[in-house]
């Protein structure tokens, strides 16, 4: 692993905006792409359940008839890949177990090995008030949301510009989609692209609170 430099990561997570305008000319390189995916693929979560999908929409109806209940923002539509961040509606221990077989190949260990730990787990997701944010569908949209931020940041660590929007209308997304019959609803959406010369809140000031005001040491 070779770390960036500190101040390289300040500039690259200045650098990067929430992108108003994109150039829709200009396509993201699937090497570049593929990375991105990996990237929010390897975002931690709540056990490793992984409570999520990553919707990629390819299809340029289906972006069209997105961007209708998206407020109408262009994003949708001229950005070079969109990526609907999906939460799980239910995980059940079917998915611990799922994931305990992946575990399992993965570091080849056997399942019987890792009973208690998947005690532990089916008795939490047993009991959604139990679970961060006291309920499923709270607990899941906040594992998606760290995904979100993973993609995010890196992003701007290859000079993609995105978008992360909440300024649609998910249960509409649900059904352009099909994605509750796969047991999955929209929570957030992020646009990926290269910046439009003329978007001009690129060039606008970032604003931020002072750290002093926002981290506190104790
Ligand atoms: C969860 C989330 C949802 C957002 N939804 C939208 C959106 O629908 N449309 C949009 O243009 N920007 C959206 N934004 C962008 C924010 O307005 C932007 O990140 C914020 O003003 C800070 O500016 P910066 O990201 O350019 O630094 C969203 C940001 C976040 C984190």
């Amino acid at each position: 692993m070779k770390p960036i430099d500190p101040a390289q990561l300040i500039e690259n997570l200045n650098w990067r905006y929430a992108t108003k305008t994109f150039d829709p000319t200009r396509k993201i390189a699937s090497g570049v792409w593929s990375a991105l995916e990996q990237a929010a693929v390897l975002a931690p979560s709540s056990y490793g359940l992984q409570p999520w999908r990553f919707v990629v929409v390819e299809n340029a109806e289906k972006r069209a008839a997105l961007k209708a209940v998206s407020w109408n923002q262009s994003q949708i539509t001229d950005a070079s890949h969109l990526v609907v961040f999906c939460r799980k509606l239910e995980v059940t221990a079917a998915d611990v177990d799922a994931y305990l077989e992946e575990t399992s190949k993965i570091r080849n260990v056997p399942v019987s090995a890792m009973a208690g730990y998947r005690g532990m787990m089916v008795g939490s997701i047993s009991n959604p008030g139990s679970l961060g944010g006291g309920s499923m569908d709270v607990w899941t949209s906040r594992q998606v949301y760290i995904a979100l931020g993973f993609f995010l940041s890196a992003c701007a660590n290859l000079g993609v510009d995105a978008c992360p929007m909440e300024g649609i209308d998910a249960g509409k997304y649900d059904e352009i989609l099909g994605l509750r019959a796969e047991g999955y609803a929209a929570t957030v959406v992020a646009a990926a692209g290269y910046r439009s010369a003329s978007d001009p809140t690129a060039a606008m000031k970032k604003v931020r609170f002072p750290v002093e005001r926002v981290v506190k040491h104790v």
